[in-house]
């Protein structure tokens, strides 16, 4: 049997609801498409802990800043739904804009603090946005667990703290960051990548593991940040947003040497702009 395609809040919550009637746990793996293995982990490990998989699809206009690459995100539903069903996800959820955003939406999902440092500070407006929609979809579907890559790290913690303050009953569980075998983690923005910048692009992940080696044998967070910068700038990059040692969960700056701690960056190079991160 072909895995279904449902566009609305209505037949999505009535195929869950089948499940649920059938004690079935649900797992939800929000997604923007584009699909890689990362996203594909992502249902993997939702299939090896809830009943039913529901993969959602949606290109989220209210993340993209002015200027950003909503035009030219890739995009390709066909091919995603056979991945997704090659993969043994059982629904689908790819709903239209304006049944997302229908004349007259009005809300929006700020988490203060969180939201505006790092990613937030370089991009205005993309938590708001990825909190909003993130919200809508748990809503909608109600999943007992929800899955998001470790790679977007921030978001990840962003994402826990509205479902703890709006006390949505989902367990959200992140999952490890796949990477290529040269280290560069999966990203759909990789397809912006020229073969020149494809070689150098593994650069970042080296850079951010020396910074996280450097640390956790105690040396200094700045002065390893700062080595770090300049090596990605001999590699090619045109521009490093950030190279920062933060608190793994709040993502302030480190003060506490026994709480645990993540090296996080982003940088630019060619017409993409890379994040990654990993533990000290
Ligand atoms: O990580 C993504 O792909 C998106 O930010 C998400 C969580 C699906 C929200 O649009």
């Amino acid at each position: 049997m072909s895995i279904e395609v449902v566009r609305t809040v209505a037949d999505l919550r009535a195929r869950l609801g089948d499940w649920k009637c059938d004690a079935l746990t649900v797992g939800l793996v929000p997604t923007m498409g584009a699909l890689h293995d990362g996203h594909l982990s992502l249902v993997r490990r939702s299939l090896a802990v809830t009943g039913r998989t529901c993969l959602t699809l949606f290109v989220n206009p209210r993340q993209f800043g002015a200027g950003e690459d909503l035009a030219q995100y890739p995009r390709g539903e066909a091919a995603d739904v056979a991945l997704a069903e090659a993969e043994g996800a059982h629904l689908v959820f790819a709903p239209r804009p304006e049944d997302m955003y229908p004349k007259g939406f009005a809300t929006q999902v700020a988490v203060a603090g969180l939201g505006d440092i790092l990613e937030g500070e370089h991009r205005p407006g993309f938590f708001t946005g990825v909190a909003t929609v993130v919200a809508k979809l748990l809503v909608q579907a109600l999943p007992d667990h929800a899955f998001f890559g470790d790679k977007d790290y921030q978001q990840l913690q962003v994402i826990r703290r509205l479902v703890a303050d709006l006390d949505i009953p989902v367990a959200i569980e992140g999952c490890p960051t796949q990477r290529e075998p040269d280290g560069l983690a999966l990203a759909s923005r990789n397809a912006y990548l020229t073969a020149d910048e494809r070689r150098s692009a593994p650069a970042l992940y080296r850079a951010i593991s020396s910074v996280a080696a450097a640390v956790a044998g105690g040396a200094e967070a700045a002065g390893a940040c700062a080595g770090a910068t300049t090596v990605l700038m001999e590699a090619g990059f045109s521009a490093v947003d950030y190279v920062t040692v933060r608190d793994a969960e709040t993502l302030a700056p480190v003060t506490d040497a026994n709480r645990p701690a993540r090296v996080l960056a982003a940088a630019h190079l060619g017409q993409a702009r890379l994040i990654d991160n990993v533990a000290v």
